[in-house]
C-alpha cells in the first residue's frame, strides 16, 4: 500500500504514450518506493538501517536494477526501430543511470551509511526526474511526428 506521499509522487509521473512503457515505469516507481520506505524510517527516525534493513534495501536494489535494465533496453530498441533521432543520448543518458545505480548498490552492500538522506533523495527523484524530462521528449516527439 502505497502513501499517500508516494501515491502523490506517482501522480506527477507523465504518461509517455506507450502502455508497456507507463506500465513499465510505474512498475520501476513501485520498487523505489519499497527502497524509500525502508529508507525513510530510518530517515525520519534519525536513525541508521538495521543489518536486516540494509540487506533488504540491496535485494530491492538488485531487483531495481534488473528491472531499470529490461525497460531500457527494451525502450531504446524501440526509439531506434521507430527512427527517434535523439536514441544515441537516450542511450547514454540510460547507461548513466545504471552506472549510478550500481554505484547506489556498492553504497548498500558496502552498509554505508554516511548520508542516508541524500540517498534517499537521489532514489526518489532518479526515475521521476527521467520520465518526465527524457521519456517525455520522444513522447514528445512521436505526438507531433506521427
Ligand atoms: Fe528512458
Ligand atoms: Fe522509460
Amino acid at each position: 500500500m502505497k502513501s499517500e506521499f508516494h501515491a502523490k509522487l506517482l501522480s506527477t509521473m507523465v504518461d509517455v504514450g506507450e502502455p508497456r512503457f507507463n506500465l513499465a515505469h510505474e512498475k520501476l516507481f513501485n520498487i523505489v518506493v519499497d527502497a524509500d520506505e525502508i529508507l525513510g524510517g530510518a530517515v525520519t527516525g534519525e536513525r541508521s538501517l538495521t543489518p536486516q534493513e540494509w540487506e533488504s534495501l540491496s535485494t530491492v536494489c538488485d531487483e531495481l536494477i534488473i528491472y531499470a535494465k529490461a525497460h531500457f533496453a527494451d525502450e531504446e530498441e524501440t526509439l531506434v526501430s521507430r527512427n527517434y533521432p535523439n536514441a544515441p543520448q537516450h542511450r547514454i543518458i540510460h547507461n548513466q543511470l545504471i552506472e549510478q545505480l550500481n554505484e547506489f548498490q556498492k553504497k548498500v552492500s558496502e552498509g554505508s551509511d554516511k548520508n542516508l538522506k541524500e540517498l534517499r533523495r537521489w532514489m526518489l527523484e532518479w526515475l521521476l526526474n527521467h520520465v518526465n524530462r527524457e521519456d517525455f521528449a520522444f513522447a514528445q516527439y512521436f505526438s507531433t511526428a506521427e
